[in-house]
C-alpha cells in the first residue's frame, strides 16, 4: 500500500524563485536563506519519494479572480511553470501522478470533503518555488524534477479562506486516501506558504518571528491545539497573507500521530527546522518531520 512518510513545511516567496533563476543566491541578501535549504536538498537525496502530494496556493493565476475553488486536486499527466507576468520561470514541467491523484479525489470526496478537480492547470511560484528550494537548481531543457507532483490548490487568496480545523481534518482523510492505494509508494506531503507577511494596505510589511516561532513549535507539539486557532488571530498576528499558513496545517494532518487511535506520545522527528526573516516582504519558516515508524 502507499504510505506517507515524511511532511516538509516551506514559505514560497516569489523573489526566491528569481533569485535562483537569476543567479543571485550567493549574494549577501540571499546566501543565509539558501544556507537553510543545504541541508533539505540533501535529505531529498537521501529521501527521495515516489510522489509529492504538494499542498501549495494559486495567487489568482490559474484560476483568476472569475472562479476559485476551496480545494482544488490536479488530476493532470503534466503541469507547466506559469507566467506570472515576467515569463514562465525557467524551471522543468512538473510530472503529475493522475492515477493516485484520482484515487484521492475518489477517497476524500466520500470522505465529505467537496474538492474541485483539476485536469489542466498552470502552476505559480506557490508550487514551483517550494520545489526549487527542496530539489535545487534545474535546466528546464536538461533536468526533471526527482518525481511526480499531485499538485493540491486551497484558496488563501479571497476570503472566506477555509478554517485551520478544516484543513487539518482534510489531512486526516487524504492520510486514510493514500493508506487506501494498492500501489506500494512512498509519498511526501509538504504544506507550504506563510509565515507571517502582509502585502498590502496600512500594515504592508508586517512579519511576527515570535507568533511564528510559536506557530512551528506547535505544529511540531500540538498540532490538533494548533487547528483551533481563528482566522482572526492569522490576520491579526501573522499579516492577511499569513493566513496562507492554514495550508500547512493539511500536511500536519497527514501525518501519523494525528489519525484516529494513535498511541498517545507518537509524535514525528524533527529532521530540519530553519526560520529566516525577511525574505522579500515575507518571514521564511522551514520544517521537515519524519514519521517515527518509516
Ligand atoms: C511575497 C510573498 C508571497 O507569499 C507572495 O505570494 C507574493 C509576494 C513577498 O514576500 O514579496
Ligand atoms: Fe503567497
Amino acid at each position: 500500500m502507499a504510505r506517507i512518510t515524511a511532511s516538509v513545511f516551506t514559505s514560497h516567496v516569489p523573489a526566491v524563485g528569481a533569485a535562483m533563476d537569476l543567479g543571485k543566491t550567493q549574494e549577501p541578501y540571499w546566501q543565509p536563506l539558501f544556507a537553510g535549504y543545504e541541508f533539505s536538498k540533501q535529505w531529498m537525496k537521501d529521501n527521495k519519494p515516489d510522489v509529492v502530494f504538494l499542498v501549495f496556493n494559486d495567487h489568482a493565476t490559474a484560476f483568476s479572480m472569475d472562479m476559485i475553488p476551496t480545494f482544488a486536486i490536479g488530476t493532470a499527466a503534466e503541469y507547466s511553470p506559469a507566467d506570472e507576468g515576467w515569463g514562465p520561470r525557467p524551471v522543468p514541467k512538473v510530472a503529475g501522478h493522475p492515477e493516485l491523484a484520482s484515487h484521492i479525489a475518489q477517497s476524500v470526496i466520500q470522505q465529505d470533503f467537496d474538492l474541485t478537480l483539476v485536469n489542466k492547470m498552470d502552476v505559480d511560484h506557490g508550487l514551483t518555488v517550494p520545489l526549487s528550494l527542496m530539489c535545487g537548481e534545474k535546466d528546464p531543457h536538461k533536468d526533471a524534477w526527482p518525481c511526480p507532483v499531485i499538485p493540491f490548490a486551497v484558496n488563501v487568496v479571497q476570503y472566506p479562506a477555509p478554517s485551520g480545523q478544516r484543513c487539518f481534518n482534510l489531512g486526516r482523510a487524504i492520510r486514510r486516501a493514500v493508506e487506501s492505494y494498492d500501489e506500494d509508494l512512498n509519498v511526501h506531503i509538504w504544506g507550504t506558504g506563510g509565515m507571517s507577511h502582509q502585502l498590502q494596505g496600512a500594515r504592508a510589511g508586517l512579519i511576527n518571528a515570535d507568533w511564528d516561532n510559536k506557530f512551528l513549535d506547535r505544529l511540531i507539539a500540538e498540532p490538533a491545539e494548533l487547528a483551533k486557532v481563528p482566522h482572526i488571530e492569522y490576520v491579526r498576528e501573522a499579516g492577511s497573507e499569513g493566513i496562507e499558513l492554514v495550508m500547512w496545517l493539511i500536511a500536519r494532518g497527514a501525518m501519523a500521530d494525528c489519525a484516529d487511535g494513535a498511541p498517545a506520545g507518537l509524535q514525528p522527528r524533527v529532521a530540519h527546522r530553519f526560520f529566516h526573516v525577511p525574505a522579500s516582504n515575507t518571514a521564511v519558516g522551514h520544517l521537515i518531520l519524519e514519521e517515527a515508524a518509516r
